[in-house]
């Protein structure tokens, strides 16, 4: 999908190390990936995840779908293509976070299957971790916030997730958040005792 189009570039190895990082930072840097449809909350629970681990004292940044591709990915659209240099670039760019000892929560719909487990495998065992919020097409047509479900049902916008484009659930997640079911407060706890559990906030 993406080649290597510069030639006569060297790879650069860093003084500082990831483990220096990481110590001054007192945790570990990693990658939220919230994924879901359009209105699952995915947005909602990054920004509650980023407000929690800043009151702790934690480094932490949100990448968000509408902001990102207002301006880094101001050029790409909604084509499966699209789509996927869009993720291929947050993946990237959540990795120098990650890198530099940041929780980065990313919120994007990501939802090709390939897209997501390219930047898995772009990431360290235990950086990312996957989120899916899981909430039905019924559940999320009924907030609409941005009145995007009702413009997709007129026809007005094509190729709409989860209308008449795919969505492709992940099958290895590490976290599956019950959005149909249960509010922010209770899914933003769950989140933070897997980071907990899972040694994220600590050295
Ligand atoms: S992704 O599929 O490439 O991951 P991303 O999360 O960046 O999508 O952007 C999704 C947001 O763009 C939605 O929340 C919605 O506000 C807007 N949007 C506009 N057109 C579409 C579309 N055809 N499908 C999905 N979302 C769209």
């Amino acid at each position: 999908m993406a080649e290597q189009k510069a030639t006569n570039v060297t790879w650069h190895a860093h003084k500082v190390q990831r483990a220096d990082r990481y110590k001054l930072a007192g945790h570990k840097g990693a990658v939220l990936w919230f994924t879901g449809l359009s209105a699952c909350g995915k947005s909602t629970i990054a920004n509650e995840i980023d407000y929690r681990l800043n009151q702790l004292g934690k480094r932490s940044y949100v990448l968000d779908g509408d902001n990102i591709r207002m301006g880094l990915n101001k050029n790409l659209g909604f084509s499966a293509d699209d789509r996927a240099e869009n993720i291929r670039r947050i993946g990237e760019v959540s990795k120098l976070f990650a890198d530099s000892g940041v929780i980065a929560s990313t919120a994007f719909i990501s939802p090709y299957r390939a897209d997501r487990d390219k930047v898995r495998a772009l990431l360290e065992p235990g950086q990312f971790i996957e989120i899916y919020v899981k909430a039905t097409v019924e559940t999320c047509e009924k907030r609409d916030p941005k009145g995007l479900y009702k413009k997709a049902r007129a026809g007005e916008i094509k190729g709409f997730t989860g209308i008449d484009d795919p969505y492709e659930a992940p099958e290895k997640a590490e976290l599956v958040l019950d959005a149909d079911n249960k509010g922010i407060e209770e899914l933003s706890n769950e989140v933070m005792a897997y980071l907990e559990a899972n040694g994220i906030l600590s050295v």
